[in-house]
């Protein structure tokens, strides 16, 4: 028998809306709610670029991801065609009313899975510039032509 824990009520999450759950270690866990008041469980990272699909769009039984509009399936994480990729899902239930997730797989599922981080800009004028800046004052080359 699964570890059952209560999350919230299911009047919590907004009809095609979210909730985020967070974790002691890991990403979040979205949980969404459908139309006809089914919960669904996703971590809350999208497979292409790691947005966040608690911000997404409900439609149906998917989410549109908020940052380039990849739908995931909630049933099983995937990336709607033509797009590839899989989200972790998570177990849920609601149980007179309240929503349930796994406690284990809260503790152990997908703690593999980062946040999106945020790089450096590769493109050839931004290094340009940010070598022109790491040079000591007054030693800047004079601009061609000049
Ligand atoms: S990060 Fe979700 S569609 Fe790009």
């Amino acid at each position: 028998m699964k570890p059952w824990v209560a999350i919230c009520r299911l009047e919590d999450i907004p009809v095609l809306g979210a909730r985020r759950v967070e974790r002691e270690r890991g990403m979040p866990v979205a949980l969404f709610r459908t139309a006809d008041d089914k919960v669904f469980a996703l971590l809350d990272r999208c497979p292409h670029k790691g947005g966040p699909l608690s911000q997404g769009i409900v439609a149906g039984d998917g989410v549109a991801c908020p940052l380039h509009g990849w739908v995931i399936g909630f049933a099983d994480g995937a990336a709607r065609a033509p797009d590839e990729g899989r989200t972790p899902t998570f177990d849920c239930r609601v149980d007179e009313g309240v929503v349930m997730l796994d406690r284990e797989q809260l503790n152990r599922h997908a703690l593999e899975q980062v946040p999106p981080q945020a790089g450096p800009c590769l493109r050839a004028g931004a290094v340009a510039a940010v070598a022109v800046h790491a040079r000591p004052p007054g030693t800047v080359p004079a601009p061609a032509g000049a």
